[in-house]
């Protein structure tokens, strides 16, 4: 196993298409990441507080200040279930372009033309259905696009981009922080214009995912839009290969039954749904979040007086750590990756909960290990959890069942993004009855579900790492304990599964895997680069 993450021989054409379209898609990772990132500083601005207080007050009571954080997650969470009957109708292509064209726009338009709450408040609700309905659709349109040897670098760009979506919104939000005009509020709002129309004109000009084609039974599309992702002749063997095994496949699932949601419950779907919603949320249930939106609070307590700096220490940590992530989820794969950053994650939360919680605030020594280790969280969050939740959940599903069961991982995502964003201070604080008044004990929390995540990857996640979608079928056919999948090598194409078997009956994956192993023939060629 070399170092590079290099093209194996034996795969024709050029990757490189590819690889610039699944890059281009991630963009859309700013916009999540910056819509995300915003209103924390729009909240601290003292010109909006002024504007958008009610009843002749000077600045917007703390309920006023819970609806619009929190409508954002929920217009994500809607989004994200929408994702599907639009990726599946639409296309996800044409999704994408009317998420970001028209849903996500006229919030943006909504928020910057209000001066006063009601407007603003929908227009977060509508930029976060965009961004909803964006955050499922990216991962399935790259996830169904990429080659497979490198599918987990790109899907994983994605969350690079929401790193660094994240990071802008702190930069432009400390340019106009000190405007005493509605500048201060309508150009960290109005920037967004910027991304969303990047997509929709880049999107443009991108094809449609074959996959999708195939389940729309439109076969020559299908193959025009793999020969410009490949750069291979529509007739060339290596694309007609292809081509025939995601058409066999998608035959295949479709002779089972016709995909209702009620599909995405049963047999091994069901479990990878399950695998998929735990996993997302336990991504959230990590705690990074409480560090991007509550985090200045609790660094300023440890002496950092200035917001702007803590916000970019924690940002510009997230942003580079998330690049040996991308590198390693090809090389350790999905399963060692998260395990890995499970372990860390675990630890440094534990260490920060105790020195926080036996030196108290007023140690400034302790209280700078502390943030010591909650940068090294984030380092281990960047490049574990917060890409490769998005990558395993692009490639867990079969294509019948894929935008559904993409969109509810998503949204369990965003479910659960809202629950800790709106619990949290009543978690932390001392506000008398209803409050918990955890402080620095509110890492014994995040570090507890650190340690599940252990057990909940050890247990649940396959690894998937090589793979040609279609091949995960069969991975979840034959194997049945998480913890065996990485000796799994694909051994049946899809075109033979249907065919009649001595019986008469249609053969199933497992009929066909049984067959060969009683006839001695598995074959054993390129492994997909899944040797660890
Ligand atoms: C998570 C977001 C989080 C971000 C931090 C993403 O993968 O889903 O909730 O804010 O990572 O980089």
């Amino acid at each position: 196993m070399g170092l590079a993450l290099k093209k194996p021989d034996d795969v024709a054409g050029a990757a490189w298409p590819a690889i610039m379209i699944g890059l281009f898609v991630a963009f859309g990772g700013v916009l999540f990441g910056y819509d995300t990132g915003t209103i924390g500083g729009i909240l601290g601005m003292e010109y909006w507080q002024t504007q958008f207080a009610t009843n002749g007050r000077d600045s917007i009571t703390p309920a006023e200040e819970s609806l619009i954080v929190s409508i954002l997650s929920a217009g994500t969470f809607f989004g994200a279930l929408l994702a599907a009957p639009v990726a599946d109708n639409l296309g996800r292509k044409m999704g994408l372009i009317l998420s970001c064209g028209i849903v996500f726009n006229l919030g943006v338009i909504l928020q910057t033309a209000s001066t006063a709450q009601p407007m603003f408040i929908a227009g977060r609700f509508f930029a976060g259905l965009g961004v909803g309905l964006v955050s499922a659709m990216i991962p399935l349109y790259q996830s169904e696009t990429a080659p497979k040897w490198i599918r987990g670098t790109i899907v994983g760009s994605y969350q690079l981009a929401i790193t660094i979506g994240l990071f802008l919104a702190a930069c432009v939000n400390y340019g106009t922080q000190n405007r005493l005009d509605s500048g201060s509020y309508r150009i960290p709002v109005a920037v967004q214009f910027a991304w969303s129309l990047i997509i929709v004109f880049g999107m443009l000009v991108l094809p449609e995912t074959p996959r999708f084609l195939i389940k729309q039974d439109k076969h020559e599309k299908a193959a025009k839009a793999l020969s410009t992702l490949r750069r291979l002749d529509v007739d060339h063997p290596s694309l007609v290969e292809e081509l025939s095994e995601i058409t066999a496949n998608h035959r295949y699932e479709a002779s089972l039954s016709k995909a209702s949601y009620l599909d995405c419950f049963k047999g091994t779907v069901g479990k990878r749904l399950l695998t998929g919603c735990l996993l997302q949320g336990l991504q959230q249930l990590t705690g990074v979040n409480f560090i991007f939106y509550y985090g200045t609070a609790y660094f300023q307590r440890a002496g950092f007086n200035n917001p702007f700096i803590i916000s970019v220490i924690t940002n510009s940590v997230n942003v580079i750590s998330t690049f040996p992530g991308l590198y390693l989820v090809e090389k350790m794969g999905r399963r060692n990756l998260l395990l890995m950053g499970a372990i860390g994650m675990a630890i440094c939360q534990f260490i920060v909960a105790i020195t926080g919680t036996v030196a108290g605030t007023t140690d400034l020594a302790a209280q700078r290990v502390a943030i010591a280790f909650v940068c090294i969280y984030i380092f281990f969050f960047a490049s574990s959890w917060g890409p490769v939740a998005w990558v395993v959940t692009g490639e867990l599903f079969p294509l019948k069942v894929r935008a559904k069961c993409l969109s509810m991982t998503t949204a369990t995502n965003w479910l659960l993004n809202f629950a800790i964003a709106y619990a949290t201070p009543y978690m932390v604080n001392d506000g008398g009855a209803g409050y918990a008044n955890l402080g620095s004990r509110v890492f014994f929390v995040w570090g507890s579900f650190c340690f599940i995540c252990i057990f909940f990857v050890w247990m649940l996640i396959y690894e998937t790492k090589g793979l040609a979608l279609e091949q995960v079928d069969e991975l979840y056919a034959v194997i049945s304990q998480a913890w065996k999948s990485k000796t799994f090598t694909p051994t049946i194409s899809f075109t033979e599964v249907g065919e009649k078997g001595e019986d008469g009956r249609s053969m199933s994956i497992t009929d066909v895997v049984d067959r060969k192993a009683s006839t001695g023939h598995v074959d054993q060629s390129y492994d997909g680069g899944r040797a660890m």
